[in-house]
């Protein structure tokens, strides 16, 4: 009887960027049902579900840095032929990282490589989370057309009128009172559109004669969340749930008169309090109310609190928030220049934080190394 053979992380992540490599370059050659193409397809996710099988995880990231390809934070060797077809796809594609999630199936990756291969171009999608290049750099341009504004229109700045109402609705989330959500998502939708780095800046800085420490946060934020989110790929809708959890996600230090005293247990009470002031909310979106709960979880799993989550790993959207809320905080505290505070969310990338993201991040932030003759 032959011995079952156990490939390692090793192999597994050769399989893995070969097949990918090798879905991309057949997808362009073949039609979508071709069976080339579905017989590739099924290759693609048998190795991503045997990798994360293996590493016990439940999605792998692909990310481009410099020209290197990473699998899930670890450098692909440089002389490796095997992962040229997909770096090629990803420079031609514009695809700056690439994470698969457990659930993925054929006809949400055929979409996604249709996608590719079409006018859409990359697009993220449930399980399947695209960054593309250049978004640091740039304005997103359909980001930038939208909202009716006009073409020479900057950017579609939240009125004096929207803050205002914004911050008696975060206060009145934090109460448990009933609250008014779309006032709320009228003031990410307008955040969103203002799309580009230097809008945003601006408007924090307008927003920061505001003597208001929670909403100044809150703001700071959702801002700083939808410049990651949409790094990721991510717009309309999810952009904007994930923005408006970024814009909620401390609710639970906003406490009534009477509540909890001791500072720690208020600190280690607040996720839970929080999302469950927010599960009461109508119209609140149910991500809003994970980001609320997970925020503070170690991306390693490690033991953090709420202690009654777990075990395991923060969602998604709690690990893209948690990056912009660590960010953020850093530099409200006013200790911390741009530069240290991206090397305190480097150094907390792997255990706090998720890498990948952090990454990313650091690609938004500090989008123009100098480079020679540029
Ligand atoms: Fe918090
Ligand atoms: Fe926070």
């Amino acid at each position: 009887m032959n011995a079952p053979v156990h490939p390692d992380r090793a192999e597994l992540t050769q399989r893995l960027v070969t097949e990918l490599g090798a879905a991309f370059h057949l997808r362009a050659s073949y039609a979508p049902d071709h069976p080339q193409v579905t017989g590739s397809l099924a290759r693609v996710l048998a190795t991503q579900g045997a990798w994360c099988a293996h590493e016990g995880v439940a999605e792998v990231s692909l990310i481009l840095v410099e020209g290197h390809l990473l699998v899930d934070r670890q450098a692909i060797p440089e002389d490796a032929s095997w992962s040229r077809g997909l770096l090629r796809a990803f420079q031609r594609l514009g695809i700056r990282g690439l994470t698969l999630v457990v659930g993925l199936d054929e006809a949400e990756l055929g979409r996604f490589l249709d996608g590719c291969h079409g006018a859409a171009g990359p697009t993220s999608s449930r399980h399947l989370l695209v960054g593309q290049a250049g978004f640091a750099a740039t304005e997103s341009p359909e980001v930038a057309g939208t909202g009716g504004q006009g073409p020479a229109s900057p950017a579609a700045s939240p009125s004096p009128e929207q803050l205002a109402g914004a911050r008696s609705e975060l206060r009145a989330a934090g109460a448990g009172t009933t609250t008014r959500i779309d006032r709320l998502r009228s003031l990410i939708a307008e955040l969103a559109r203002s799309a580009g780095p230097a809008a945003l800046d601006a408007l924090r800085l307008s927003a920061s004669r505001v003597d208001d420490r929670e909403f100044l946060h809150g703001l700071a934020v959702a801002i700083t969340t939808l410049r990651l989110g949409r790094a990721l790929g991510l717009q309309g809708s999810p952009l904007e749930d994930l923005a408006l959890g970024g814009f909620l996600h401390d609710v639970g230090h906003l406490e009534e008169s009477g509540a909890e005293k001791d500072a720690v247990r208020r600190r280690a009470r607040h996720p839970v309090r929080g999302a469950e002031r927010l599960a009461g909310l109508e119209g609140i979106p149910d991500l809003a109310v994970l980001v609320a709960l997970e925020h503070h979880l170690r991306f390693d799993g490690a033991p953090s609190y709420p202690s009654t989550v777990g075990p395991g790993k923060p969602a998604a959207a709690a690990r893209v928030v948690a990056v912009a809320d660590t960010w953020e905080t850093l530099l409200g505290r006013g200790e911390t220049g741009p530069a240290e505070s991206l090397a305190v969310l480097r150094a907390r990338a792997g255990t706090f934080l998720d890498p990948a993201l952090v990454e990313l991040f650091a690609e938004i932030v500090a989008p123009r190394e100098p480079r020679d003759g540029v």
